[in-house]
């Protein structure tokens, strides 16, 4: 044979060699933990589309803290399921609202956790949708204003970053400019930038019980079949002052995700959803996959495309396994 074969397996012969030359390394401090919140008292709801996952009140919430900062997760981004929806959403900008009571208890207990509040009115409109309605159509401007109202209410509960989910146009200005006028200078907009209308969010619907009522939300949510538009988005967001930028999905969006790391100079995040996360359990539990094994690869290759934040339900079971590993 050739002596000058080229053997990359030189460097794959033992554990501490491959992981002398390895690339991608997981932290559990770079995951955001997502936690359901509801009114009431001792309430742990299992969500059946999403094992492990459930619908918590606010002292099960801490609780889960708790255990999260023991773990190494120091962020949580947190949903509301209100006791009452209408049609303008009230519940999302109410200055005792369901996030907005967690945030507040979870910052008084234990200030060092990093509490993000995700702003969008789909889980407080009793049609389920993201924004006001006129008929069938889903207004812009007049739900930006409501947007904003909802960003600066959580930010004076507390919140350490706002995180606008709802894909409206011109929403990441307004939002700046309304914390700003409201003294919140220094609380960062992480922009839901490129979100895909996609058929793997159906599970967290589920468990925020936000499935619309009528229609779907591709008039705002982005077409998966388009990349270059994801690019006018993290544009325009950019501008508008974001200043950490997600793509979501993930898995689908590897592509995305890698083109924005490259593009911009601002931290990436991904979002692992609801649908990604019940398909790894579902095949798992058939004994089809290894789920220790496909949620640190996925984890994996979500960073190794470029983001550096990962929004993902594995957060604890995944720094479990990096505990363990140690
Ligand atoms: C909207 C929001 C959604 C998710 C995060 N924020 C749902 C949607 O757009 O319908 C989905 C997250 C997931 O699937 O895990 N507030």
């Amino acid at each position: 044979m050739d002596p000058l074969i080229a053997r990359p397996r030189r460097l794959r012969r033992t554990p501490a060699m491959r992981e002398l030359v390895r690339e991608t390394l997981l932290h559990p401090a770079n995951f955001i933990y997502p936690l359901f919140i509801l009114p009431g008292n001792g309430v742990r709801n299992p969500v059946g589309s999403m094992p492990e996952v459930f619908q918590l009140s606010v002292d099960q919430a801490l609780q889960e803290c708790e255990e999260l900062l023991e773990l190494g997760v120091r962020s949580v981004i947190l949903f509301g399921i209100p006791d009452a929806k209408d049609s303008v959403g009230s519940g999302a900008y109410a200055s005792d609202g369901i996030v907005q009571q967690a945030t507040r208890a979870i910052k008084q207990r234990f200030p060092e956790m990093l509490v993000i509040a995700d702003v969008c009115l789909c889980e407080y409109t009793d049609h389920g949708h993201c924004g006001l309605l006129h008929g069938q159509e889903i207004l812009n401007d007049e739900t930006v204003e409501l947007l904003v109202r909802a960003a600066i209410s959580q930010a004076d509960a507390g919140a350490d970053i706002v995180a606008p989910s709802d894909m409206m146009d011109g929403r990441i200005a307004a939002i700046r400019e309304g914390l700003d006028g409201a003294g919140f200078q220094n609380i960062p907009v992480m922009s839901y930038a490129v979100k895909y209308a996609s058929s793997f969010y159906g599970p967290f619907r589920d468990a925020a019980g936000s499935v619309p009522t009528f229609g779907d939300r591709r008039t705002h949510q982005m077409d998966p079949a388009n990349f270059r538009e994801a690019l006018k988005e993290v544009q325009l967001d950019l501008a508008e002052g974001a200043d950490i930028i997600m793509v979501k999905p993930a898995m689908p969006c590897l592509d995305v995700i890698r083109e924005v790391s490259i593009i911009t100079d601002v931290p990436v995040a991904a979002y692992q959803v609801s649908g990604e996360y019940a398909m790894l359990h579902a095949s798992a539990a058939n004994g089809w996959t290894n789920l220790e094994l496909t949620m640190m690869e996925s984890l994996t290759a979500i960073r190794r495309a470029g983001a550096s934040i990962i929004i993902t339900y594995f957060a604890k079971r995944a720094a479990k396994q990096l505990q363990a590993n140690r």
